[in-house]
């Protein structure tokens, strides 16, 4: 890893979730021309990797039930822009493969509550619902996340012991996946619990390499947690642009870590990350247009009003 000159990583790799960690959360439809526009608005605004929608059980996500219709409009992407789908279980992995798609992402739960609200299953069951999913995608020569939700707190259950989340993380990577995302869900974080995790996670034989954070901005602490993760040697961050997001399974979820938030604290500290600042905030203040209400991210707020 290139190191800048304060132990900060030379470069971040954002990973943009408002197409479908956002989307997933309004209650208003979005046009699929809207949202195929919105991800290339994206990837011109120079985001490299740009989740693109889900392959659950429509009726769980109805916002996200046209994913067959969208993944077509963004053909054009594919040689520049990676574009990993949510998939859950092997009838969602068949749907994305006749898509073509090769880059997925699995999401499994630290806490009982919330894999049973979200996946209607245990902790466990969902780690074997994922096996097969997993393995199968790698021998398509595909690309596995494996998203870990409610890693700091969960809304019934409370705070979650950093040895439970190590156990599962654990099981995730195991069974094959690239990558792991650490998901604060509601947002409850702070940073020394993020330092916490990361370094049991590695001490549990799982490398800083392999991890990125998904933080939500509930309690206003996602950036906090986002430098603290950088400093430990964390170089993946997932946001949405505009800060929309949330998750329909989690009360109290409110949006993402806002891409220009990241951006803006990024750009401060001289760390690259390939993406364009006025042209996001454009897209973030359209995309607020379309969904008829304002942008949560302060930095789209103050570049907006300073035009
Ligand atoms: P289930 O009801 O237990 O499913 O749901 P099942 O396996 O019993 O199957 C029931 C029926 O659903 C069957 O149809 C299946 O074919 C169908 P039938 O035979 O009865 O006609 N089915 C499907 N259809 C389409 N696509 C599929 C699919 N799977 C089954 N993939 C299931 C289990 C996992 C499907 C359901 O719980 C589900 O879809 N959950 C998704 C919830 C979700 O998307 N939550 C948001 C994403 S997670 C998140 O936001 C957190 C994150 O951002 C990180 C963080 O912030 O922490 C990632
Ligand atoms: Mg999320």
């Amino acid at each position: 890893m290139e190191v800048g000159t304060d132990g900060l990583p030379a470069r971040v790799r954002i990973y943009e979730v408002g197409a479908r960690d956002g989307l997933q959360n309004e209650k208003a439809t979005v046009p699929v021309e809207v949202k195929a526009e919105f991800v290339h608005r994206l990837a011109d605004a120079g985001l490299g990797t740009i989740e693109a929608t889900s392959f659950v059980h429509p009726k769980w996500v109805p916002q996200l039930a046209d994913a067959e219709q969208l993944l077509p409009l963004l053909d054009d992407l594919a040689d520049r822009v990676s574009l990993p789908v949510l998939v859950p279980n092997e009838r969602g992995l068949d749907r994305a493969l006749a898509l073509g798609a090769r880059r997925i992402a699995v999401f499994g739960s630290a806490t009982e509550t919330f894999a049973s609200r979200n996946l209607n299953r245990t902790v466990d069951s969902s780690l074997a619902m994922f096996a097969p999913v997993v393995a199968r995608a790698k021998d398509e020569g595909g690309h596995v996340r494996g998203y870990l939700s409610m890693c700091f707190g969960d809304p019934w259950e409370g705070a979650v012991p950093v040895g439970q989340v190590v156990r599962v993380a654990k099981a995730l990577y195991e069974l094959g996946c690239d990558e792991l995302s650490l998901g604060d869900t509601i947002g409850v974080a702070t940073p020394g619990h993020v330092v916490a995790l990361l370094s049991a996670l590695n001490e549990a034989g799982v490398p800083t390499e392999a991890l990125g954070v998904h933080f939500h901005d509930t309690y206003g602490q996602a950036l906090a947690n986002t430098l603290a993760a950088l400093q430990h040697g964390v170089t993946t961050v997932d946001a949405s642009a505009g800060g929309l997001g949330g998750c329909p399974y989690a009360k109290s979820a409110t949006g993402n870590l806002a891409t220009e938030d990241l951006l803006w604290m990024l750009d401060g500290l001289g760390i690259e990350t390939g993406v364009d600042l006025g042209q996001l905030t454009a897209t973030s203040a359209w995309m607020a247009e379309q969904l008829g209400r304002p942008s949560p991210s302060r930095t789209v707020r103050a570049l907006s009003h300073k035009e």
